[in-house]
């Protein structure tokens, strides 16, 4: 979704603005856009539909310099991919603004600025901002005060910077709802969305709070929060490891960061289960006290975070015996919900600072659950900051849209929530023993599976020209038949459809034709019997199938099914297993169809916004 990246120094900076940019395209964008201040006062404003090199491009013909600036990356919602549209936006050719989130009543502001003579040329929400700002400047001493007198002005979310080319040494900056992080350098401070677009140029950073406003200069940075209070808050050393820059050879970042699943699943188990089992309060200092006392648990989360969570609740029923509700978070947070005795909320979350997650955390706390813990993968991201309890996925930096590394580290972090909780609510020792086993195996099982990459290509070419998919689970493979045709309809544009196979006849039997694949989902666990007649009812009615199956369930390849052995794995760690010929199918399929792997259309990585 939108990025912004900002910075004062005293070189020209917009190499630092245009590769901040291509390091947030991952997030999703439509549009791009940079505002740059010289010493002597001028402003200097480019925009381009497309891809951020279209800008590079155009900037390149018109050699724009200038100390100061803002660069934003644009996700349409109020007013479509147009260059005006595009931000930044400025007022009077003089205030420039670069904004994430929504203005809610931007209707009411625009009214009330236009009838002041200020004329918009954007159908955005933050032209808005511009003119509320440059109207304050009326009135204001400097350009903080009348950003904290403008602010008070608006509802809904922003993350926002805003600069005055009367006063080229500094921007500033306010946050509500949408995430800005202060990068700090040695004479030049920066802003972005997200450290990502900074880590060129800095490690050291401090998040902002909900609320807070700040003035940045070369050689300051000056924080206040709601009340307008000074405040000091914490310098973060960023220990990101993975460069986004780098594919490390591979065609996509996508593919990079399948086969990385390995390594990152190792480190996600490191310290944190040895030979015996689980180490003691791996959820947090004082979190094991708090587990003895949890009866529920409520899990909240959108998109692949949300089947993370989908899967969780078969492995805490059946294994920890603790009972498990799951739900979306836009779902949750606009809903009347009974909160169950002793329950414990958990929100599930790559970036940490998905909306509606966000949002339903912060209503979930009003409503008296016992404790809130976060499973994300972003240290000193919204959620990591505002939940009792977190834990790290250590994923490192996922860059494609579509989700791979971080929903199987998401997966291995809830198979230890199980032992946690389990451990209080008489799990089995044999089970207990079975979910260690399993989960010491777990890396060297994911290298195993990522070798049948050969087989997946080949039936990738059969799958390219199709429309629609069907894909097929029981069980704890259910939500990973969910998020398999999640995958490949974010990616290769098919439409794909999961259901629990039990449901087949309910339903989805009178699509079954030759047209409609059908991809199943076998592990050898003790639904395959119910799963083979499901099979069979597709067969009977002309269905062509796609199995991946463990060896030992006896599928074979005929005229109608497409057999793909997956390595034999330990019950708990199947459906981790069974996540990578999915996410590999997909890779393919939108390989051979040519559709832009790593930033599919209309799709945000980050999505700030409900
Ligand atoms: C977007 C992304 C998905 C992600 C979802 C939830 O839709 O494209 O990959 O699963 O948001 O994001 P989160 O960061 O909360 O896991």
């Amino acid at each position: 979704m939108c990025g912004i990246v900002g910075a004062v120094a005293e070189r020209n900076v917009v190499e630092i603005l245009l590769e901040g940019l291509k390091r947030l395209e991952y997030r999703g964008y439509d549009s791009a856009g940079v505002a740059l201040l010289q010493s002597d006062g001028s402003l200097t404003r480019v925009r381009r539909t497309g891809k951020v090199q279209e800008l590079v491009d155009a900037i390149g013909e018109d050699e724009a310099l200038g100390s100061t600036g803002i660069a934003h990356t644009r996700w349409a919602t109020h007013g479509g991919v147009t260059e005006a549209n595009a931000h930044p936006h400025v007022s009077d050719e003089r205030i420039a603004v670069v904004h994430n989130g929504i203005i809610e009543n931007y209707q009411t502001l625009r009214e009330n600025l236009s009838a002041k003579g200020y004329r918009f040329t954007s159908d955005t929400d933050t032209e808005t901002i511009a003119h509320t700002v440059n109207e304050a400047m009326k009135t204001a001493g400097s350009l903080l005060e009348a950003v904290q007198q403008a602010v008070t002005q608006f509802h809904g979310a922003y993350g926002t910077v805003i600069m005055d080319k009367q006063d080229p040494s500094r921007v500033v900056v306010a946050r509500s709802g949408s995430p800005l992080v202060i990068g700090l350098g040695l004479g030049e401070n920066f802003i972005a969305s997200d450290q990502m677009a900074l880590l060129p140029v800095t490690r050291r950073f401090i998040f902002l709070e909900e609320g807070d406003v700040a003035e940045i200069t070369r050689r300051s940075v000056t924080i206040f929060d709601k009340q307008g209070n000074e405040v000091e808050r914490e310098v973060i050393e960023s220990n990101i490891e993975h460069d986004a820059g780098d594919k490390g050879g591979y065609r996509h970042y996508m593919l990079k960061e399948i086969h990385e699943q390995p390594t990152v699943v190792r480190n996600a188990l490191q310290h944190r289960l040895d030979e015996k089992g689980l180490v003691a309060d791996v959820f947090g200092s004082g979190a094991d006290a708090l587990f003895e006392k949890v009866k529920h648990v409520q899990i909240i989360a959108c998109g692949t975070s949300y089947h993370a969570g989908m899967t969780a609740r078969y492995w805490l029923e059946q294994y920890a015996n603790v009972s498990c509700n799951v739900e979306i978070a836009s779902e949750f947070r606009y809903r009347k919900s009974v909160v169950h005795e002793n329950s414990l909320l958990v929100t599930i979350s790559q970036s940490g600072e998905t909306a509606d997650t966000l949002a339903a955390l912060r209503l979930a706390k009003e409503l008296g659950y016992m404790a809130s813990l976060t499973i994300c993968n972003v240290p000193g991201s919204s959620l990591v900051r505002e939940s009792d309890l977190s834990f790290m996925t250590r994923a490192g930096a996922e860059i494609g849209v579509a989700s791979t590394k971080a929903f199987t580290t998401q997966l291995t972090a809830f198979l230890m929530l199980t032992l946690a909780l389990g451990k209080y609510n008489s799990m089995s020792a044999s089970d207990e023993n079975a979910i260690v086993q399993a989960l010491h195996s777990l890396p060297a099982k994911l290298e195993e599976t990522l070798t049948i990459t050969q087989g997946i290509e080949d039936l990738a070419e059969e799958f390219a020209d199709k429309h629609h998919s069907l894909f097929l689970g029981r069980g704890d493979q259910y939500p990973i038949a969910m998020e398999g045709a999640l995958k490949l309809k974010e990616i290769s544009y098919i439409h794909a459809e999961a259901y629990a196979s039990g449901e087949l006849k309910h339903g989805p039997l009178a699509l079954i034709d030759e047209e409609m694949p059908v991809i199943v989902v076998a592990p050898n666990n003790e639904l395959l019997e119910k799963l083979k007649s499901n099979v069979e009812e597709v067969r009977a009615r002309g269905g062509i199938m796609y199995v991946f199956a463990d060896k030992d369930t006896a599928f074979a390849s005929d005229d109608t099914m497409r057999v793909i052995n997956v390595p034999h794995c330990d019950a708990p760690i199947a459906p981790i297993i069974y996540t990578i010929p999915l996410q590999l199918l997909s890779y393919y399929v939108a390989l051979i169809k040519g559709t832009d792997v790593d930033q599919p259309r209309n799709l945000a990585k980050s999505v700030t916004v409900e």
